[in-house]
């Protein structure tokens, strides 16, 4: 690809030479910083996938500039915490291990520790770069292709570093990557969001919407599945928009075709996508796919069209169910998953009592809930909020018990099931692996740990509530 194409009104950029030169110079400075035999990093991930995929881009460029990996900060040389700012649970864990570290830093006062993802692009950023004067490098996220460039300087310079850039209308391509799995993988196929949910950080962290071009990322999909990635997740804050900043304006069914039409053994995944604009032709897609997963995963946030509308979500209670039932016509056995905020503000319990009766009416594979965390710079957190943290607690606890009792009837329904798995780990019980359906559920099974990796069929023998346990076929 030629450098600097314009894509739409973005543009997409090749990581400069420059940062690859930045990378020799840091292992060369290394050689004498080091505390081992070799320049060690730790690298701490917080919050959703993007995160992750983001942290396995500066893996790969540490990587080439020398570092082994450890899992502890014992003998790490650099130590980066990738921080997530959605909620407060989320930073104050944050702030208290990054806090742990300055007895380090004091005894072994080579070591850099460094902060860098969204609550880096956020106000948050200058308290933590006061609070942690141990700290020597703060980056957000729009700088991560530049982040060889910064951790030099750190090195070189010995001065703090703190770099806050907000250009969100490039796309970088080139960032090598090291990925942490060997056969499940994330792809990262746009970047940003231009949705402004009222309660959301994300649009104001991670900036404007931007897709990468198709044919750079069915590229990497051809890399991953000829390596042997067997369960491949497309990446973005909102795949359904995907394509929208790009010349042709090719749509995500269309992308998702496309590589659901490469040869190989893999099952293909995405997340997330937003129900506003969630297609007639991207359920077809799936339900006509060789590869694609019978898996959706469609946040609702609330059953309530009055919190939905508080919310800026852009569709409906009734939007909302009529695509589940026509993924449920097409897609046989479809899997379906989905976010819920409990307690945003001004909602009544008839209100969260509708997304009771949503859940109950959808029977989700699985949820991920969260009680309503206000977060400074959006709409949400200046409008008024009158339940009390522990009401909103009662509501939470009663909501998982509704949806563990339908995860249960739901996997009782597949005992006696054939059903594709990958093996993924071991569960630690002797002999005994897990892995993952199609549609994202556990299975546990007695098994060698050389099927870690592999696509097993499995008969189901027993449901424990939101576990299936099966036998090799
Ligand atoms: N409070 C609670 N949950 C939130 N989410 C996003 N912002 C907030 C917030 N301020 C949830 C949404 C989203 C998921 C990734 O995180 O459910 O889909
Ligand atoms: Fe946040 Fe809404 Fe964008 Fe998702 S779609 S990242 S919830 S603003």
């Amino acid at each position: 690809m030629p450098e600097n194409t314009i894509l739409g009104n973005v543009t997409s950029d090749v990581i400069s030479d420059q940062q690859f030169e930045y990378m020799r110079l840091i292992s060369q400075i290394m050689q004498d910083r080091k505390r081992g035999d070799k320049p060690v990093a730790y690298i701490r991930t917080y919050g959703c996938q993007q995160n992750v995929a983001d942290s396995e881009r500066i893996k790969g460029m540490l990587e080439i500039a020398g570092f082994e990996f450890s899992e502890t900060v014992d003998d790490a040389d650099f130590i980066l915490f990738n921080t997530c700012a959605i909620r407060e649970h989320a930073e104050d864990r944050v702030f208290g291990n990054v806090g742990a570290l300055k007895s380090l830093k004091r005894k072994h006062p080579q070591i850099v520790i460094a902060l860098c993802g969204c609550m880096e692009q956020e106000h948050i950023a200058n308290k933590m770069y006061k609070s942690f004067p141990f700290v020597s490098l703060v980056f957000g996220t729009h700088s991560l292709h530049r982040f060889p460039q910064l951790l030099y300087h750190t090195l070189a310079d010995g001065k703090r570093v703190y770099e806050r850039d907000n250009d969100d209308k490039k796309v970088y391509e080139g960032i090598p990557v090291k990925r942490d799995g060997t056969f499940k993988g994330w792809l990262s196929i746009m970047y940003g969001c231009n949705n402004f949910c009222t309660y959301c950080i994300v649009p104001y962290v991670r900036g404007r919407e931007r897709s990468r071009e198709k044919s750079l990322i069915l590229d990497e999909a051809r890399q991953m599945i000829s390596a042997g990635y067997k369960d491949i997740t497309l990446l973005g804050q909102n795949v359904n928009s995907y394509g929208k900043t790009l010349a042709d304006k090719p749509t995500f069914a269309q992308l998702l075709h496309e590589i659901d039409s490469i040869d190989g053994d893999y099952w293909l995944r995405f997340m997330t996508s937003h129900p506003k604009d969630c297609s007639k032709e991207l359920i077809d897609t799936i339900a006509n796919g060789t590869h694609i997963s019978k898996h959706l995963h469609l946040p609702f946030q609330s059953g309530s069209d009055r919190i939905l509308k508080a919310m800026n979500r852009h569709y409906d209670r009734k939007k909302y169910l009529d695509i589940v039932n026509y993924a449920k016509e097409k897609i046989d056995g479809v899997s379906l998953t989905s976010d819920i905020i409990v307690g945003f503000p001004g909602e009544t319990y008839e209100d969260f009592k509708e997304t009771l009766s949503l859940i109950r009416e959808v029977e989700f594979t699985s949820l991920f809930t969260f009680i309503y965390s206000p977060r400074v710079g959006t709409p949400a957190a200046k409008m008024d909020d009158p339940i009390s943290a522990e009401e909103k607690s009662k509501w939470f606890r009663e909501l998982l018990d509704v949806q563990e009792e339908i995860a249960a009837k739901r996997c009782a329904s597949m005992v006696n099931n054939t059903e594709k798995v990958l093996i993924e780990s071991e569960t630690g019980k002797n002999g005994e692996l897990s892995g993952r359906t199609s549609g994202n559920i556990i299975v546990e099974l007695k098994g060698d740990k050389s099927l870690i990796g592999t696509f097993q069929n499995v008969k189901i023998t027993q449901a424990r509530n939101w576990i299936l346990k099966g036998e090799l076929v």
